[in-house]
């Protein structure tokens, strides 16, 4: 798949920008801070329905705008799919697909993309949050149905925290009937998300593991799902998850009503990458961190490549190469090179490696013009 046309209105620094992209390689140019990752970031809300620096859509919104709107044109080998976007400052956020009105969560079906950026070291270094969102991404990319379970259990979790809360202070007799009905839909929300994080995780491994052996040859990765406050067998069921984690809602829920707060959930798990065995969190080197992480997001993409009716994902490259050697940087674009559309950002054009040359953009303050 490829993106011909982007339109941004009201979206970060760009208050009207107009894309006209091209299959193959398309460069962003421009000085820091001029709003190049904020065009590569509207792509990738498309796909993920979030942003990979923030979360929560407030600081999408342009400053002096109402609400911020993404429109793009994808090809789907022959086909065209126009999808739009509206986050709202107040009110319920807007999606069209065709020009006809949907779900937001109908928007990531038709748009598939994987974007390499200078914070992806924290997915091997950082806190399990930057992880839970790798695999999260992923699953929504396998099962885009599941968007709407994440924005439904994001909705009982946040019910659950502030019932705690006001259960905190309150009597032991208090009633928690309430507490009890939302209970078997957190259990059953959160069972899912697990199910699908590990089933996710199960089917691209290989694919991670394979970019791996190819970036850093010779040492094996393996990772392992960690569920806070339980464990699970290599090959739990859907029920198993469910049984294990309704049992540790029940372990925590005398320390959940002291502390006013959710203590387990998928919300607090993490996945354990391990190079040779040793937790790339605590022992990776910064080249063995660069390779992993790349590997991860090589790995999806060769996944969805495979396996996805629309063919190839966007591949997004922002500001990646200043942060790799000669021979990363090379290796990194022998493989990426042959994919469908390739959206590059870079402050300078010497940045960019030989063969990464294509359509290019000027950024400047929030305006874009083709060359
Ligand atoms: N909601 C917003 N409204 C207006 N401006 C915003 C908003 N969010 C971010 N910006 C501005 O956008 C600019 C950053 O844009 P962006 O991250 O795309 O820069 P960039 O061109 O990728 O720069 P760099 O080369 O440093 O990565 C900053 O000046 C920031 O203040
Ligand atoms: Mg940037």
């Amino acid at each position: 798949m490829w993106i011909s046309q982007l339109d941004l209105v009201g979206w970060r620094n760009h208050e009207r920008s107009s894309l006209n992209f091209e299959q193959g390689v398309n460069v962003l140019i421009g000085p820091n801070g001029q709003g190049k990752t904020n065009v590569v970031e509207a792509v990738r809300y498309l796909a993920h329905l979030s942003s990979h620096r923030v979360s929560g859509s407030a600081s999408l919104i342009g400053d002096d705008a109402a609400q911020a709107t993404i429109y793009g044109t994808f090809a789907h080998g022959t086909r065209d799919v126009s999808v739009g976007i509206t986050l709202k400052r107040n009110g319920t956020n807007e999606a069209t697909v065709s020009g006809n009105p949907a779900k937001l969560s109908e928007v990531p079906r038709w748009v598939s993309a994987v974007m390499f950026a200078p914070e992806d070291s924290s997915l091997v270094r950082g806190e399990p949050g930057f992880r839970r969102q790798f695999l999260d991404d992923l699953v929504v990319a396998m099962s885009p149905a599941m968007a709407g379970t994440y924005a439904d259990f994001e909705k009982v979790l946040r019910q659950r925290n502030s019932l705690l809360k006001s259960l905190r202070n309150a009597p032991r007799s208090a009633d928690t009937s309430t507490l009890e009905v939302w209970n078997s839909s957190f259990i059953a929300l959160g069972a899912e998300i697990i199910h699908h994080r590990i089933d996710s995780w199960k089917k691209v491994a290989p694919f991670v593991s394979d970019a791996y052996q190819n970036l850093a040859a010779g040492q094996a990765i393996t990772a392992e799902y960690e569920s806070k406050g339980f464990g699970l067998e290599d090959e739990a069921t859907r029920t198993e998850i469910e049984d294990a984690f309704a049992a540790a809602v029940q372990d925590v829920s005398r320390t959940e009503r002291e502390r006013g707060l959710t203590l387990v959930g998928p919300q607090r798990d993490d996945i354990e990458l391990l190079i040779d065995n040793r937790p790339g969190r605590t022992h990776a080197s910064q080249g063995e961190t660069w390779s992993l992480a790349l590997s991860l997001r090589l790995g999806v993409a060769a996944w969805l490549r495979q396996e996805r009716p629309s063919g190839d994902p966007i591949i997004i490259l922002d500001d990646v190469f200043a942060e790799l050697d000669t021979q990363r940087r090379s290796r990194l674009v022998s493989v990426i090179s042959d994919y469908e559309q390739l959206l590059v950002t870079s402050a300078v054009e010497e940045d960019l490696p030989e063969g990464l040359h294509g359509k290019s953009f000027d950024v400047t303050r929030g305006q874009v013009v083709a060359r």
